[in-house]
């Protein structure tokens, strides 16, 4: 049975017998939850005579692999353990939608998750997330895929255990999704993948509408954090031990203009700077629209900020970037990389460029090549342009075919790979602070670090190693990443 849905389509549980005599103010009810699922959880591993696992799997981007902590860290708090496969008594997708191919490895999976299930009858299988947001998905889902247990969306994932409770207790799928939000829960339980660096979110959702992408219609209007809760988040993050965070959202550069005591985001930056403990601060992503002489400013001042950003491009024609709805053009692209090559000479820049958008002739990809050649990124994401369903670009009827769109992309990745060869050769023989993220996976002898400007390094060492920032002088650079060795200061 799925759930009573309101007319904005929210699941009213107050109604249900369900609901009834559980907290009313949302972070205890949430506890609440946690506490009942518990208790089911607990029944089970009796019965079974085992404890029952759970694995989560995340698909998309940084937003999602921290939404993944939150719904790692819920299951924890429940009493799961961590499987490492999807052969386990809960599974999780946490999808994305943004390209056609990240939907498609859903719907795959899927199929093999029916045929354990098939085996494993009290295997409860959820998804979450960006794609079910879509009505398309959901009318799919609920005509093909009856084994799923439990859908949720991206607005209420504050629900989850809320949401788990009710199907322990009722049969059927379970489907709860919201058109958009304001609300923002804190301080539910978070599972981190790694001790000492964390995702940690600024704001959520986009209000730009560029015409290709589907993220302001599954992630709803811009909302900002309180600075308040951020910065207790990341002081807390300190304590527990964490040197590096990341500070995410669609558009960090427009963070806080709604809240109601309005802060920029180059102010909450310099902020998070007074935390003791943190030495690395990185974010993404900014639009170049939105990008402002403070932030450079005070990045350039920064001794924590990292020396990277990530600049999306999308097109080097100023009619294309017009079309995708970008409000800039190549000229002024290209301006704002000198104005921050000039403030931070050493940066480093990377982007994401789209292929094959509506009505892309020679000449426009002529110019998106030219921006690469004359930025020189260190990285670059590539995508071939990808329909989405609902969105301005789609309904377009000049869509460039798949052929020539591939070849374009083919030429794109050589130049890019060009470039960022280039940019990577020139750190070769200098010492730079690196920080180790693990013991290397092929090599137990080694390890992998990250230097500020996100280049890969491996280096002699070992575990004892993780988690600090080291200093290491780059002896051989292999294109993307280099071999290192530690030096003693
Ligand atoms: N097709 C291809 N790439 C897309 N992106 C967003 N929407 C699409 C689409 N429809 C890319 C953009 C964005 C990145 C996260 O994904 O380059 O910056
Ligand atoms: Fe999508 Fe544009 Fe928003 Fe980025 S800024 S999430 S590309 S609409």
């Amino acid at each position: 049975m799925d759930f009573n849905q309101t007319e904005d389509g929210k699941t009213d549980f107050g109604q249900s017998g369900f609901a009834k005599g559980h907290p009313q103010e949302e972070l205890e009810r949430q506890y609440y939850f946690i506490e009942t699922c518990r208790q089911y959880v607990e029944a089970e591993r009796k019965r079974l005579g085992r404890p029952l696992t759970a694995k989560v799997v995340t698909f998309g981007c940084q937003m999602n692999a921290r939404d993944s902590e939150k719904l790692s860290g819920i299951l924890a708090a429940i009493g799961y353990e961590k499987a490492d496969s999807e052969e386990a008594d809960f599974v999780i997708y946490n999808t994305c939608t943004v390209r056609e191919n990240a939907n498609n490895k859903v719907w795959g999976r899927l199929g093999y998750l029916n045929t354990y299930k098939k085996h494993h009858p009290h295997m409860k299988i959820a998804l979450c997330g960006c794609m079910m947001q879509e009505p398309e998905v959901i009318a799919k889902l609920k005509k093909s895929y009856r084994f799923v247990d439990l859908v949720f969306g991206t607005h209420n994932i504050y629900k989850f255990a809320e949401l788990l409770c009710r199907s322990f207790e009722e049969k059927g799928m379970a489907i709860d999704i919201w058109e958009d939000t304001d609300k923002i829960v804190e301080d539910l339980p978070v599972e981190r993948k790694y001790p000492f660096k964390s995702g940690v979110n600024i704001m959520f959702g986009c209000n730009n509408f560029c015409s290709y992408c589907i993220v302001p219609y599954v992630r709803g209007r811009e909302r900002s954090r309180k600075p308040e809760d951020i910065i207790k988040e990341i002081k807390k993050l300190a304590s527990d031990g964490v040197v590096e965070v990341m500070l995410l959202g669609q558009n960090v550069n427009s963070y806080g203009k709604n809240l109601e005591n309005p802060i920029t985001f180059a102010e909450l930056l310099q902020e998070v700077e007074q935390i003791e403990g943190i030495a690395r601060i990185r974010f993404m992503t900014s639009h170049p629209k939105d990008l402002s002489d403070d932030l450079i400013a005070v990045m350039a001042a920064s001794k924590k900020i990292c020396s990277h950003l990530h600049l999306p491009l999308q097109s080097g024609s100023s009619r294309i970037l017009k079309e995708m709805n970008r409000r800039y053009g190549k000229e002024q692209y290209l301006n704002l990389v000198q104005k921050i090559r000039t403030a931070i000479p050493e940066i480093a820049l990377t982007t994401d460029i789209i292929v094959g958008y509506p009505g892309e002739t020679e000449e426009d990809f002529q110019e998106t090549l030219d921006v690469v050649k004359q930025v020189g990124y260190d990285s670059a994401f590539t995508f071939l342009y990808s329909k989405r369903t609902g969105t301005p670009a789609a309904a377009k009827e000049d869509q460039v075919p798949e052929g020539i769109a591939k070849e374009r992309f083919n030429r794109l990745l050589e130049e890019v790979q060009r470039q960022a060869a280039k940019r990577a050769n020139a750190w070769t023989g200098r010492v730079v602070p690196v920080l180790i993220e693990e013991v290397n996976e092929q090599d137990g002898s080694l390890v992998t670090g990250r230097m500020e400007n996100n280049f890969t390094v491996h280096l002699p060492g070992g575990e004892d190693m993780v988690g600090k920032i080291v200093d290491v002088a780059l002896k051989e650079c292999k294109g993307f990443y280099f071999y290192g060795e530690a030096v003693s200061t």
